[in-house]
């Protein structure tokens, strides 16, 4: 099965197939270095949000890399806890002053709620409507290209969809083997909203799994390919962080091969430790 480069969104903008994760990467020498690194070896696509505290270096990195701004396709993310028409205004002002650019390819809500709430976070579902409304505002006056969410399940999209009629380019959420989310890339799909496949080696447990050392084997790649390629054949876009050269451009290394449909189900179907 081919797989391409670039996704198409549902309003025509081309996003690189696969985005660099920068969570977890401190702000200063190691954000910068790890960016200018991944973007030195291929990637084009740069994921990054305010709650990470590394834009000032992710952006550093951009501008010193010397790539042309319109070929590098930048996310960020407003703070899960900042919610509403005019925080989403001043937080996005904010997001593109500390990257150091004059618009975003891609802005997400980080979450439906925030991280310390302990419930299923529709209460926050008029909050959520009016950040939305402020982001299409922000979309409309070409300030971002696409805009999108994260972490949000059906019930967290249907009332944005229903209020505003605006359908969200992307949904990025925790997607890798073993944790496939059908329901909400279900509901996703017939939509034209794209999934983003965050944490597409569940932030390391994947490494443990024997059925994934055994594909690696089979296909002699390493695991953390097989998951990479694994996500493209689904169809969709995987973000691998690392801060380890070899592993940054490893991940990326996914064009010249290919996982029969056969295997593809057994690595659905993997059992991740948790
Ligand atoms: N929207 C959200 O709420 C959300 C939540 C989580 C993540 N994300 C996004 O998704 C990105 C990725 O998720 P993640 O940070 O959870 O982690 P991940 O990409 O699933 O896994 C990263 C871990 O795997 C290791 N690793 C990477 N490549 C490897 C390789 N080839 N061989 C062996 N080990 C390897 C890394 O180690 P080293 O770094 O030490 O090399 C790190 O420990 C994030 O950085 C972020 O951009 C978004």
């Amino acid at each position: 099965m081919n797989v391409e480069n670039n996704y198409i969104l549902k309003n025509g903008v081309s996003i690189p197939a696969i985005g660099f994760g920068t969570w977890q990467i401190p702000n200063g020498k190691e954000a910068y270095e790890s960016t200018l690194i991944a973007i030195k070896n291929g990637y084009r696509h740069i994921d990054t949000a305010a709650a990470y505290g590394n834009e000032e270096s992710v952006g550093q990195a951009i501008k010193d890399s010397k790539i042309k701004r319109d070929e590098i396709f930048i996310t960020s993310k407003l703070k899960a806890e900042l919610k509403g028409y005019h925080t989403a205004k001043m937080e996005f002002a904010k997001t593109i002053e500390r990257l150091g650019v004059d618009y975003l390819d891609l802005y997400l809500i980080h979450a439906p709620k925030p991280w310390n709430v302990h419930s299923d976070g529709t209460e926050y579902t008029e909050q959520n409507i009016e950040t939305w409304k402020a982001f299409i505002e922000l979309h409309q006056e070409g300030k971002i290209r696409a805009i999108g969410v994260s972490n949000f399940r059906p019930e967290h999209l249907k009332p944005l969809i229903e209020a505003t009629g605006f359908v969200p380019h992307v949904n990025q959420i925790f997607l890798c083997p073993g944790a496939t989310q059908k329901v909400t890339v279900d509901y996703s799909k017939p939509l034209g909203i794209l999934t983003e496949a965050y944490s597409p080696f569940a932030t390391g447990r994947l490494f443990k799994v024997e059925i994934m050392q055994q594909m690696a084997e089979k296909y002699q790649k390493s695991i953390a390919q097989i998951a990479v390629r694994w996500s493209l054949q689904r169809g969709f876009l995987p973000l691998p962080k690392s801060v380890t050269p070899e592993r940054i451009m490893n991940n990326f290394q996914v064009w010249d091969f290919e996982i029969a449909e056969n295997d593809l189900e057994i690595i659905d179907n993997i059992q991740l430790p948790w």
